[in-house]
């Protein structure tokens, strides 16, 4: 409790009743940030946004928050060493080698650096590629103690430890199952966020011996999962907190049907469950700065949208009409509901539109969807790769924006177009439904256009109702571009309830003591 001031205590009817708990306010916290991919070193998709933005936000705040990513053969930079160390992983050990970037920032005007540190191994990581790899276990594993093992190296004793996604569970149960009895470490509390359930880490048992953790931890009540160990289990048991990207899908993950099998557990732990939904870097992306496209604009000067719409139209190739160009950025997963499109392309094509599609992913629907330009090379236009510039020309060039997504944990594809004055169509599930207000629904509020039911139709008949508007009604179009660009998706609300939450896990933490 050293360096934190208790100002009250608060009642928390939640884990063991009849207990008063320390309400603790602390107005500098340690905070360390892990996670797999972090922008703009790495990046596959939204998890590299977050944890390129959040913590920058909450250093802002004052906190002192520090960021620790692997080292992927493809990041380079001006890196400082660090230290390095062994980890054992089973029976071998490895040299982690620690590199460090200082991210220049700001705090209340004063320059700053958010340290990034990197975990190095010649043998895991120096390879092409974020994931995918044949021994994916032993990286992860590695990387989970990795972190850990470099904390008092670093001299850096967290507060709160706030790990994302599968890559990063094991953190929370090697803290609880081993290091919390060493007194650097036994003070850490730890905040556990999934982005996508989907993605579980689930590797046979022999984990177990690499973490070097004992077969005790294979029980359904821990780790074990159908059989094997699972590194997304073993965040959800054993973090202080749990949450996710958004407060709808915090609540889809407790039904069977969003659940991926957890749903029990996170029901169990409901009340350590709390969702707070993304918020984007509003500089990074800014329709009035953003030097990858073609003219920069404002509410002052939207309508040069329309030079941004031309320029797409060229670059892909596209007759240059008036219709309205509908843009698509998105991995290629069975998560981001393409077959709604693919399904029903005939009808989705014949309409006064065009469609630009930017993704990279499953084989499936990159030669489905080469398949399809042949058919239509007026109407689609597609780039198979991963292209951060043109995913930014995209969201300004383009009319309407479609996530159909089968799930979506938050979603930061509507985030940014609105950003960009760009209408979303979006089913609405997860986070689209929580960003998203259907304009026919509610005229003054809404900011897009939705459907309900994962299905091609609904899909189709909720675009052609933006085109209606669209074509019928432009006043009130325009309107509906100046709502997006004036709607405030950055993070200092969300980025407040992360500080929130953090305490909230440290007060959890005294009362666990
Ligand atoms: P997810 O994290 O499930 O992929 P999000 O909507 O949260 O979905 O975030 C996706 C992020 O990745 C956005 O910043 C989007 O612009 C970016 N992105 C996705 N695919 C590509 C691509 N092929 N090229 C460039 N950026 C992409
Ligand atoms: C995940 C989700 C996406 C979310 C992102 C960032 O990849 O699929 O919905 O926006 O993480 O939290």
């Amino acid at each position: 409790m050293d360096r934190n001031i208790v100002i009250g205590i608060q009642w928390y009817g939640t884990k063991n009743d009849n207990c008063w708990r320390h309400y603790m306010k602390n107005k500098n916290l340690n905070i360390l940030y892990v996670s797999a991919e972090v922008s703009p070193f790495a990046k596959t998709g939204g998890l590299a946004d977050v944890a390129g933005s959040l913590p920058k936000a909450l250093l802002e705040m004052g906190h002192d928050v520090r960021v620790v990513m692997p080292k992927y053969r493809m990041i380079d930079g001006d890196f400082k060493y660090v230290t390095d160390f062994p980890v054992q992983i089973g029976d071998w050990t490895d040299t982690c080698i620690i590199r460090k970037i200082d991210l220049p920032a700001r705090v209340r005007d004063k320059k700053k650096v958010l340290p990034v540190y990197f975990t190095d191994s010649y043998k895991l990581f120096d390879r092409d590629g974020i994931y995918g790899h044949f021994d994916d276990a032993e990286r992860f594993v590695f990387f989970c103690k990795a972190v850990l093992n470099m904390l008092p190296l670093i001299n850096f004793k967290p507060d709160i430890i706030h790990c994302n996604d599968w890559h990063t569970g094991p953190i929370c149960m090697l803290l609880k199952e081993q290091y919390r009895f060493n007194e650097f470490y036994s003070k850490i509390n730890t905040v556990y966020t999934i982005h996508n359930l989907e993605y579980q880490g689930n590797y046979s048992s022999h984990v177990v011996n690499l973490l070097n953790v004992g077969y005790e931890v294979l029980t359904p009540e821990k780790a074990e999962f159908f059989g094997m160990f699972s590194f997304m289990k073993s965040g959800l048991v054993y973090a202080d907190i749990i949450s996710t990207v958004s407060e709808v899908y915090a609540k889809e993950i407790q039904t069977q049907q969003y659940g991926e099998r957890l749903d029990g557990l996170l029901r169990k732990r409901s009340s350590d469950l709390f969702g707070i939904l993304n918020g984007i870097n509003y500089e990074e992306f800014d329709p009035q700065t953003d030097k990858a496209i073609e003219k920069n604009y404002s509410v002052a000067n939207f309508q040069d949208k329309q030079l941004n719409k031309k320029a797409i139209q060229k670059e892909f190739g596209l007759p240059e009409e008036d219709h309205p160009v509908i843009g698509l950025v998105s991995r290629l997963s069975g998560q981001k509901g393409l077959n709604l499109i693919i399904d029903r392309i005939d009808e989705f094509l014949q309409k006064d539109i065009q469609f630009v599609l930017l993704g990279t992913g499953d084989d499936y629907y990159q030669d489905r969807f080469r398949r399809i330009v042949i058919n239509y090379p007026k109407k689609i236009a597609i780039h198979l790769g991963y292209n951060e510039q043109l995913a930014q020309r995209i969201y300004a060039g383009s009319d309407m924006f479609l996530m159909p997504s089968r799930f979506e944990p938050c979603g930061l594809g509507q985030i940014i177009s609105l950003r960009y004055g760009t209408i979303p169509i979006v089913r609405s599930t997860g986070g689209l439904a929580e960003t998203i207000i259907d304009y026919n629904d509610d005229i003054k509020n809404g900011n897009g256009f939705s459907f309900a039911n994962f299905s091609s139709l609904d899909m189709l008949a909720a675009v052609d109702r933006a085109i209606d508007i669209y074509s019928k009604r432009p006043d009130e179009w325009k309107k509906l571009i100046i709502r997006a660009l004036e709607t405030d998706f950055s993070w200092s609300r969300s980025a407040k309830k992360y500080e929130e939450l953090y305490f909230h896990a440290m007060n959890r933490g005294l009362v666990d003591e």
